[in-house]
């Protein structure tokens, strides 16, 4: 597949480097030439820098990899409120936290709702937020694997979406529709809030089985 990742950083060089290894093709934009070239040579042989005009013909599915305060400006270039993206699936990654407290930058709604506003016509689906980009691949034990909790409203959206994560070594739950990716947001500020203060977020979270619960031996 062609992933067309938005984004120079952390979270682009990451991720294209774990799809590439999977057999992927990458290719990167961004508003700076320079940076989007330093990051497809970060990811290696695989992966091009384009101009953001040229993006959205030589992606299948599109990654947003972006800060907060750049979404708007970056989906801009790419043409989505234009419909340059329409009919493509859309990664919604990013977090509009305030990274020193955790708190989601917004008073009501989700970045990914703020995504699906830019993009006409385009299928967005929330993921891969929560994990920090060095997770990936996950190359552990596959029962193990971590669980990437995903948002979206088009049914061949998600499938293609819980594709890309299993290439990463990882699991997808589908906990709703697009309307609740706040819930994921908020996750992702409550995991950095945690962190902050020197808990491991996978200790702050109850220990639950569905399995168990579905039999009634949940408090066994
Ligand atoms: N890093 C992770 O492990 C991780 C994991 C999960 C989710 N995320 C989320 O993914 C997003 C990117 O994180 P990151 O760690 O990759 O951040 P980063 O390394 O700081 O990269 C930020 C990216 O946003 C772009 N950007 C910033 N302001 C912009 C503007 N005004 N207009 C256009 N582009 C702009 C930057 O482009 P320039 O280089 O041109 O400034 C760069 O490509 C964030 O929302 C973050 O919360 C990150």
């Amino acid at each position: 597949m062609q992933i067309g990742i938005l984004g120079n950083g952390n979270l682009a060089v990451a991720l294209g480097k774990a799809w590439a290894a999977a057999g992927h093709v990458i290719v990167l934009t961004g508003r700076d030439p320079d940076r989007v070239q330093a990051a497809a040579q970060q990811v290696g042989a695989s992966a091009t820098p384009v101009g953001p005009d040229q993006f959205a013909g030589r992606a299948d599915v599109i990654v947003v990899a972006i800060a907060w305060d750049g979404l708007e400006p970056a989906l801009s270039i790419v043409g989505g409120p234009q419909g340059q993206l329409a009919g493509k699936t859309v990664i919604d990654c990013t977090n509009p936290v305030d990274f020193a407290t955790g708190r989601v930058r917004l008073e009501s709604g989700s970045a990914a709702e703020v995504v699906a506003g830019l993009v006409a016509g385009a299928h967005v689906v929330k993921a891969l937020n929560v994990f920090a980009g060095a997770s990936w691949p996950f190359t552990g034990d596959p029962d193990t694997s971590p669980v990437v909790a995903v948002c979206g409203d088009q049914a061949g959206a998600l499938d293609q979406v819980a594709s890309l994560i299993a290439d990463l070594g990882a699991r997808t739950a589908m906990v709703g529709g697009l309307a609740t990716a706040r819930q994921i947001e908020e996750a992702a500020g409550f995991v950095m809030r945690l962190v902050a203060v020197g808990a491991n977020p996978r200790d702050a979270v109850p220990d639950v089985d569905p399995r168990l619960l579905s039999t009634g031996r949940a408090n066994e």
